[in-house]
């Protein structure tokens, strides 16, 4: 096509391009970031295949994120990357050659063009290919395993804080790889829906995820929760069952995706057919969530988000007659009847990890900023900023272990027994969106309601 003909004619590099953007933006923070720390280079492993105890089986690879910020690689142990002022980044890509396992794809895409290249076949080959980087002030972070004679990650605290705080802020190259992880999961979020509709197992929903998803296990952003029923009130549950319930009533679906590395993470909870007053309690609910994400704001103190999710909690126990008529909303929060219903946190930064590092960083320089007194489990507490990715996650569960504490406090006369015993078991609702932070007073940009929006 002549769209094609053109993009040849033209040389590469005066492309315009998100990836080249997005290299330069890191260059220019890692070269802020090693002289404010007395540095002349950085190199970055990218970690190492760990094996089950007495066993020749690896866990899955689990790349150093900071590797994965530089380039698109997720499965690449033994591989580095070393990053100098005023120089490209050097990737040195580990390509054994092995008659057992596939081995890693020799690496192809614009970024190959970006960077110099370097292929070792053995990991050991690493320390040569980087010898001339490597000096008593070059950083090199990894992890401790990743070690080679002559090649020890120092991991320098100071350098790490700096690159942890930048990382909060993404560059548009990577808000185009979560727009585009969002949109891996949303008709996979459908997907598993129908087979809940249809009466499968949890096992038979995540497998009709991973299907929509073009995920396997091996790849997800996490380890899907898949709840149902009373299930959906634990709120990491962990297991799968292949039994079909007698009877489903409800689906709580935590499941995210990943593209080149970076993630989504995304909540929805379903009510089955004939269940008014549970779907009507997601409705109050995904009303309360919309409300959250648009109070992601340049300046906000993500720490009065979680706060407000409390204040916006007390409403919906009164609407839904989980309160007693008559009950201050005040009270519900003050007496932490809506900590009894919601004991986690509003959300967390995301990106190239799900709870994405530095969320309880004071500045750059370290530090911590507290949480709420009596809020242990929130796990960001920073101003936000533009280009920030958080996710908004309220939710409201029935646990027998934090409802039988309240039963028992003087707070239980706030609370309509009756009301808890007809909604236990369905266990819970939480909805999650991973959203982006605007400039100013700009509305933040909620990537997975666009995503299942492009579903219809
Ligand atoms: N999927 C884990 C979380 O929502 O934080
Ligand atoms: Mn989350
Ligand atoms: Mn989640």
């Amino acid at each position: 096509s002549q769209h094609r003909m053109r993009r040849m004619s033209r040389p590469p590099s005066l492309e315009p391009s998100l990836y080249r953007d997005h290299l330069a933006l890191l260059q220019q923070g890692a070269e802020a970031a090693l002289a404010a720390t007395g540095h002349e280079a950085l190199v970055i492993a990218s970690g190492i295949e760990k094996f089950a105890f007495l066993d020749d089986r690896p866990y899955g690879f689990q790349p150093n994120p900071h590797f994965k910020h530089w380039v698109p690689l997720n499965q690449h142990p033994h591989s580095w990357l070393a990053v100098r002022p005023g120089r490209k980044l050097r990737v040195v890509v580990h390509l054994p050659a092995d008659f057992w396992h596939v081995p890693p794809s020799p690496p192809t895409g614009e970024w190959v063009e970006a960077v110099e290249l370097v292929v070792i076949r053995e990991p050991d080959e690493a320390v040569a290919a980087l010898k001339d980087v490597l000096g008593p002030r070059t950083a090199v972070i990894g992890e401790a395993d990743a070690a080679l004679p002559g090649l020890v990650p120092t991991n320098p605290e100071a350098l790490l804080h700096r690159l942890h705080w930048a990382r909060a802020c993404k560059t548009p190259w990577e808000l185009a790889q979560m727009r585009a992880a969002s949109r891996r999961a949303a008709p996979a979020h459908l997907a598993a829906r129908d087979a809940f509709l249809a009466g499968a197992s949890e096992a038979e929903i995540h497998r009709a995820y991973l299907v929509a998803s073009h995920h396997t296990d091996r790849d997800l952003p996490y380890a899907n929760i898949v709840g149902l029923n009373e299930h959906a009130a634990v709120l990491h549950y962990q297991h799968q069952d292949e039994a079909r319930p007698l009877q489903s009533r409800s689906l709580l679906l935590d499941a995210g995706a990943q593209v080149n590395g970076y993630a989504s993470d995304i909540t929805r909870t379903w009510a089955a057919p004939g269940h008014a007053e549970f779907a009507g309690l997601i409705t109050l609910m995904d009303h309360e969530q919309q409300a959250l994400v648009a109070e992601v704001r340049e300046g906000r103190d993500y720490r009065d988000i979680h706060l407000s999710s409390h204040q916006r909690l007390a409403p919906v126990l009164l609407e839904s007659g989980l309160a007693r008529p008559g009950t201050s909303a005040e009270a519900l929060v003050a007496q932490q009847v809506t900590h009894a219903f919601y004991p986690h946190g509003i959300g967390h930064l995301l990106g190239l990890q799900v709870h994405d590092i530095g969320g309880h960083m004071a500045s750059e320089l370290g530090g911590t900023r507290e949480k709420p007194a009596g809020h242990p489990y929130l796990r960001l507490t920073r101003t936000l900023a533009p280009g920030m990715v958080v996710t908004i996650e309220p939710g409201l569960y029935f646990i027998p272990m934090l409802l039988d504490r309240l039963r028992t406090s003087p707070a239980a006369s706030l609370v309509d027994w009756a009301t808890v015993e007809r909604l236990t078991p369905y266990g819970g609702i939480r909805i999650e969106d991973d959203v982006v932070c605007g400039s100013g007073a700009e509305a933040p940009e909620n990537l997975t309601r666009e995503a299942f929006a492009a579903c219809a």
